[in-house]
């Protein structure tokens, strides 16, 4: 556990680099186990979930090394297909290795991931892709046990969209025979991240980003490098710590063309934003006025991962905005912290009401989930006085170095 002491009232000025996707690296981690050979991952952040990753592939028998922002790893020598439940919960998305480990050691056991502080994380559509491809899944416990005499290609439809069965479904279908199509896939910019690097091992895939999306087999056996894109969720949260504090923040190299959602709603309120070939800037000067209604959606809907950040900068905006959760059952805790620092929020189920207030006064906070605690670290930059955040360890799981780069734009804060 660690406390974040922030004095709120620093206008953020200045320029800093988006760091690498986590949810474009780590299903690539996983993948990376298919290919019996080297992979070369290219700004990959230096994050806990990463770390969690390289866990899981040493214990696997693969050789995983983080130097700077490379990460090399070498599954040549995976030789076994279990993964130990206190692995598997160490990172909420474990369950990424299922179809990976299914398709290259025809059998997995893995424990379920079990819930997190946003609700159930259910598997069944990742099982459901798994059984369609031709495997034999039994669940004992909160353990799932895989096997397949060889997998084959299927047609997959998902009943609604979901990032991770994509992902798994994907990968194992790399490893079966024919042809497999999937629709109702997942479409973030993540997805098209995975395709790129399954193709490098000469897969063909074809689709991502588009609701249906086809995989041939392919024989593994190349080694392969591919650089992972800008992380549009931790750019998004810079953005709106320049906006709570009236800043002036440039994300250099940010794919803003994949955040084009929350870049709309940061202009409804107010804030002047410049789109370029180096990245984005925001510039916020006079109060924010509210976002009017933000309701999450799968991509290319509002991101639900950047809705606290959004919601925390609408605390302090003049108006009323309605925020409408569709994605996880509980995703507000952190609102009840927010409302610690005096923000007026009336929450109802999956709505939550915001009626912005002139400003925020320092608070002692508890520690929520990955972007709960960051939009409480936003929401303290503009509050008065010196507030005291708690961090359970969520933040390090995503964010890489988060404290010295608001310190490089000013803030004032440190971190015990
Ligand atoms: C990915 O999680 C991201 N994580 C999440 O980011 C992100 O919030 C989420 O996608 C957005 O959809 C990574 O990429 C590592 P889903 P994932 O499967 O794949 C339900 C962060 O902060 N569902 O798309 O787990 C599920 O309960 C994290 O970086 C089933 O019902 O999310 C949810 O309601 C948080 N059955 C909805 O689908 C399943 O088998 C979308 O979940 C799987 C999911």
């Amino acid at each position: 556990m660690s406390v974040w002491h922030i004095r709120g009232g620093t206008r953020l000025r200045g320029s800093i680099r988006a760091q690498g996707s986590k949810n474009a690296v780590l299903p690539i981690l996983a993948a990376s186990i298919l290919t019996g050979c080297e992979s070369e991952i290219l700004n990959c952040p230096h994050l806990s979930d990463v770390d969690a990753a390289i866990e899981i592939l040493r214990h696997l028998g693969c050789e995983a090394a983080q130097e700077g922002d490379s990460l090399s790893i070498d599954s040549r020598g995976l030789s076994c297909c279990a993964i130990p439940r206190e692995l598997m919960h160490r990172m909420r998305s474990s369950v990424i290795f299922l179809g990976p480990l299914l398709g290259r050691c025809g059998e997995a056991h893995v424990s379920l991931p079990g819930g997190c502080e946003l609700g159930p994380r259910p598997v069944d559509l990742h099982l459901m892709a798994l059984r369609a491809l031709g495997a034999e899944v039994e669940q004992e416990g909160d353990g799932i046990v895989c096997r397949s005499r060889g997998l084959r290609g299927a047609e997959i439809s998902f009943p609604s969209p979901s990032v991770g069965a994509t992902e798994n479904a994907m990968i194992a279908a790399c490893a079966a025979r024919g042809e497999s199509v999937i629709y109702n896939a997942a479409r973030e910019p993540e997805i098209g991240t995975l395709q790129e690097y399954l193709r490098s091992l000469g897969a063909e895939v074809s689709g991502a980003g588009t609701p249906v999306i086809r995989v041939r087999g392919f024989a593994p056996g190349k080694a392969v490098g591919i650089r992972v894109p800008p992380d549009r969720i931790v750019s998004a949260t810079y953005l709106c710590c320049a906006a709570i504090t009236g800043g002036d923040v440039e994300v250099q190299g940010a794919a803003w063309r994949d955040m084009e959602e929350v870049l709309r709603s940061l202009e409804a309120m107010g804030c002047r934003i410049r789109r370029s070939a180096s990245g984005v800037r925001l510039v916020a000067d006079g109060r924010l006025t509210s976002p009017g209604a933000v309701a999450t959606q799968p991509y290319p809907g509002f991101p639900t991962d950047a809705a606290p950040l959004l919601m925390a900068a609408s605390t302090v905006a003049e108006g009323s905005s309605v925020f409408m959760e569709n994605i996880f059952s509980s995703r507000y805790r952190y609102a009840e912290e927010l409302k610690k620092m005096g923000a007026d929020i009336e929450l109802r189920g999956s709505l939550a009401l915001v009626n912005g207030v002139e400003r925020l006064r320092a608070a002692e906070t508890e520690s929520t989930d990955l972007r709960g605690d960051a939009a409480l670290i936003t929401a303290a930059l503009a509050a008065e006085g010196e507030s005291r955040i708690q961090d359970e360890g969520h933040i390090a799981r995503g964010y890489d170095g988060l404290e010295s780069v608001l310190r490089s734009l000013g803030a004032e804060l440190w971190t015990e």
